[in-house]
């Protein structure tokens, strides 16, 4: 009997597993009969923005936390596939901080490339999973959504790539129930020009409220309020922007803060993190994790111990994403193929228990840019994904986060080099603060080399 495998999502993570077993018989090797059960209508994952919040147009829960606007937060030389540089894609340098629709443009070209999307069921949303200790296999069951009709197949693999970005973790404060104007999660933040002129608290001192404040700031809202639970973010913020510590309560629509101060704001949004969600799993089988490095109860980031045939893709906060999804799923790719063989579960809990005890140990950005990278070259060395210079991409990353410290509204105007081409990105032809239009064509509009960089970054 052909082995199956079943890919749950088709995001970059999904999309990546696909891509590595296509790889595998483009060599000429023997590859089972792989389903991609996906629930949207295209694939992408959170690269496809949606206008919709809540629930789908079936009743599912909306996966898409992006909104317009959103420019990659990362220089894209650090998260480029090694087997797909953008310059191949684009036939041309672009700048290194590309609007997301680029960044979709750039996933699904190598996509429709390897010629995988057949493989993908789309309007698919994937409601249980069991395991058979009897038979050794999984039964799989999907709603399909266009026929409103439950279908259940069974697998010798499950490949959970559902993301982990998408279900909101979303915190109560006092009054927020009694607070006259909007409060949202940025699960449901799409539009910013919603908040021009308004004053604006944002919960939560990461990424999304750093961005969604940024935004909000750059389409004309009147202030930003940041409240940190550990840390403030410590920018070199322009007056338009404050940092206060942890939110205790709101009255009327006056947020008290933990030292004591108050400040009155049109709306609140909770920046506040998502949660690692999966409905569809028995409790055996559910990773519980908060957003980490390094997830526990994972071999090599990826194979569930305690039963191995169950796997994960892309669970780890992420510094690297698309290149590290890739170097998972060729992992995973040569176990299931049967060309590496992984140990037994003791050796597998004491391998990811050393992996924690290093993360654990890390002290700032910069230690942890260094254990994602080790992870991701120990995946590298392990697999035949083509080798790119992870160590220079970490000095990339270390570039970045120098450059945002910088400056914050600004950090998006620099130029990376590429590990894969070499080349240096050009500049965009717009400082990001002044780029209103996101859209590929403005991107592209006019993005040469021959311009001289604003910043040169070697
Ligand atoms: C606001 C925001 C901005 C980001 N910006 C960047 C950035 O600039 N650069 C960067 O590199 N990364 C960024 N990321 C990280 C982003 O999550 C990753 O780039 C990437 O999308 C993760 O890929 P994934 O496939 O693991 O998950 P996802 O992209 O989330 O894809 C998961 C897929 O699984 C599907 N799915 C979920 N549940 C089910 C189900 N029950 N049945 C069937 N299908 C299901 C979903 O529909 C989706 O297609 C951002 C994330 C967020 C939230
Ligand atoms: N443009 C972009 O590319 C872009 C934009 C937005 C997001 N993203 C991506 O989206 C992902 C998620 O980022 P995220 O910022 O949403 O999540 P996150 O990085 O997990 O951060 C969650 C934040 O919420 C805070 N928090 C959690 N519970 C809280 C509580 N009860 N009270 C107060 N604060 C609380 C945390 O504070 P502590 O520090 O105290 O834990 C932390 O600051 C990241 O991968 C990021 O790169 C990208």
């Amino acid at each position: 009997m052909t082995m199956r495998i079943a890919i749950l999502g088709a995001g970059p993570s999904g999309l990546a597993q696909l891509r590595a077993f296509e790889s595998a018989r483009r060599a000429g090797a023997q590859v089972p009969e792989i389903v991609c059960y996906e629930k949207q209508s295209d694939l992408g994952g959170m690269w496809n923005y949606t206008w919709r919040t809540g629930l789908d147009a079936y009743g599912e829960p909306v996966h898409g936390s992006m909104y317009r606007y959103l420019w990659s937060n990362g220089p894209k030389e650090a998260l480029e596939f090694a087997d797909y540089s953008f310059e191949e894609h684009f036939g041309r340098p672009i700048a290194s901080y590309p609007p997301r629709a680029v960044l979709r443009d750039y996933i699904m070209g190598r996509i429709e490339k390897s010629g995988v999307r057949d493989q993908i069921r789309f309007n698919m949303a994937v409601q249980w999973v069991d395991y058979s200790e009897e038979t050794g296999r999984f039964s799989v069951t999907v709603r399909d959504l266009k026929k409103d009709e439950l279908v259940t197949e069974e697998f010798d693999r499950v490949i959970v790539a559902t993301g982990h970005f998408s279900t909101p973790n979303a915190p109560f404060f006092e009054g927020l129930e009694r607070f006259p104007g909007r409060v949202l999660h940025a699960h449901d933040f799409r539009d910013a020009c919603e908040f021009t002129d308004k004053d604006l608290l944002l919960v939560g001192s990461s990424y999304s409220a750093e961005d969604i404040g940024t935004q909000c700031h750059k389409y004309g809202a009147k202030s930003v309020t940041f409240s940190y639970r550990s840390a403030p973010m410590g920018y070199d913020w322009p007056q338009a922007f404050d940092e206060k510590p942890l939110l205790l309560r709101v009255e009327g629509n006056t947020a008290h803060f933990a030292d004591g101060s108050r400040k009155d704001v049109d709306a609140i949004i909770l920046c506040t993190g998502y949660q690692h969600h999966f409905p569809f799993l028995p409790d055996a089988l559910t990773l519980r994790t908060r957003n980490r490095l390094y997830p526990g109860d994972l071999y090599k980031g990826v194979f569930w111990i305690d039963n191995p045939k169950l796997i994960y893709l892309g669970m780890q906060d992420q510094y690297y994403t698309f290149n590290m999804f890739d170097a998972q799923a060729w992992y995973a790719r040569d176990v299931i193929l049967g060309t590496r063989a992984l140990p037994d579960a003791d050796a597998m809990r004491a391998d990811s228990q050393a992996w924690l005890a290093r993360e654990e140990a890390c002290a700032g950005a910069e230690d942890d840019i260094d254990f994602q990278t080790a992870y991701v070259r120990d995946l590298l060395d392990a697999t035949d994904y083509p080798d790119f210079n992870v160590e220079a991409v970490a000095t990339l990353f270390k570039r970045w986060k120098h450059d945002k410290k910088q400056d914050i509204l600004g950090y998006r105007n620099c130029s990376y080099r590429s590990v894969l081409t070499g080349t240096l990105a050009p500049p965009h032809h717009t400082p990001w603060m002044e780029a209103m239009d996101d859209s590929l064509e403005a991107f592209l509009a006019d993005s040469t080399l021959e311009e001289e960089p604003q910043r040169r970054i070697a």
